[in-house]
């Protein structure tokens, strides 16, 4: 099976390479990646020594029509799996213009390039977000209205419109999944657990926005992995799969379990100004793809916290690379405007 990976030096895409050449040895990982700041090689330095012969990275942009036609064509493609995205939300409300690019653009050209090599199956990872912001009950479901509040959420619902209307229009086959929110080993320190991992290590203030009461429902990155090798191994073009963790959490309790993990003083926790349009709360109802394919999370919440924490805590040297100018500047201008509440 040979899989053209899009955004695979990302966090989720990185893990998800590593996991399916380690539960498929038929498979073989063409990995197109353009290296944003986002993107890091080093996320796949053990991939690209133990599976030289069933892995090759290119570097480019998926809105390159040109090179992305170039790079289909160096061997059979059975599927593409769009993970590349500009992925932060605080990014896209500070400048959205990327994401427009990237994430639509980029999904168009994508798409038509699978049209035009008649590649079997497309799957789009999509997000919960696209859906909105949820009250105190209930989750989204597959059926559930399409509203998003960020220019990131934005972006990515146009991308889902576009694949569905490339289904629907032109046949393509092609499948969306939407994943809540990740986490565990390789996602940039920009992202809510990373970064109060990372702050929390080097005794720093852990932001948390507004009351800290917004939930997410959180995942374990291999988790997520082993939900789309299911989907796509089961093959139904012209699906949506919601893929959800079960671990509903306040952002606060979160915060507070990093603190008493790595035994730091609650002191660090700091309330600054809110987030515009933060959105309430996540929460994936997965009964299809439990229905269909028997997929449901695996990683109990602690537990896979405890094991980012310890990931962390031994690739200080990863962080520290990934801490440039340019990280810095955003740091700077994401935290500088907000207000310390308490
Ligand atoms: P990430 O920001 O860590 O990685 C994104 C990757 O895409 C990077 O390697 C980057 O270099 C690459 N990329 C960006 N623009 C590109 C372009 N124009 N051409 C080629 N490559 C490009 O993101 P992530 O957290 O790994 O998310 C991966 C996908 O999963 C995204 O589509 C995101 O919307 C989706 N998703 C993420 C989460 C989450 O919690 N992180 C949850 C649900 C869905
Ligand atoms: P984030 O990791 O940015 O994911 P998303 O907004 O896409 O769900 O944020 C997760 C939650 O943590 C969200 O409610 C915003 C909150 N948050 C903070 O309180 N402080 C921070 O510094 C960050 C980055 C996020």
């Amino acid at each position: 099976m040979n899989i053209f990976i899009t955004g695979g030096a990302g966090f989720i895409g990185s893990n998800f390479i590593r996991y399916v050449l380690d539960h498929r040895n038929d498979a073989f990982i063409v990995n197109f990646d353009n290296l944003t700041y986002a993107g890091n090689l080093e996320n796949l330095t053990d991939v690209s020594q133990k599976y030289s012969d069933r892995y090759v990275f290119y570097r480019g942009d998926i809105c390159d029509g040109e090179l992305v036609r170039k790079v289909l064509k160096t061997r059979t493609i059975d599927v593409i799996i769009n993970f590349a995205a500009e992925t932060h939300v605080d990014r896209s409300i500070i400048s959205s213009d990327v994401f427009i690019q990237t994430n639509i653009i980029g999904t168009k050209i994508l798409l038509d390039a699978a049209l035009d090599a008649k590649i079997p199956l497309f799957i789009q990872i999509s997000t919960d977000e696209i859906y909105g912001s949820l009250g105190p009950t209930g989750k989204f479901t597959e059926e559930s209205q399409i509203k998003p509040n960020s220019p990131y959420s934005a972006s990515k619902a146009a991308a889902d419109h576009l694949v569905r209307a490339y289904y629907k229009t032109y046949g393509l086959p092609a499948i969306i999944t939407r994943c809540s929110n990740n986490y565990g080993p390789y996602q940039f320190p920009e992202k809510f657990i990373p970064l109060f991992i990372t702050n929390a290590l080097e005794d720093k203030p852990l932001p948390l926005y507004g009351s800290g009461k917004n939930i997410r429902d959180w995942i374990f990155v291999d988790d997520h992995s082993a939900a789309v090798l299911a989907i796509l191994q089961n093959s139904r073009p012209g699906e949506v799969y919601n893929i959800g963790g079960g671990y509903e959490k306040e952002n606060r309790d979160v915060a507070e379990e990093i603190l008493t993990i790595l035994g730091k003083p609650m002191s660090l926790l700091t309330f600054v100004t809110d987030r515009p349009g933060h959105d309430l709360r996540y929460a994936m109802d997965y009964t299809k793809i439990n229905r269909e394919l028997n997929w449901r999370p695996q990683m109990p919440f602690d537990q896979g916290l405890g094991l980012t924490i310890d990931w962390y805590k031994e690739h200080t040297d990863w962080v520290n690379r990934i801490k440039t100018k340019e990280y810095l500047q955003y740091y700077e201008l994401n935290y500088g405007f907000r207000r310390v509440l308490s």
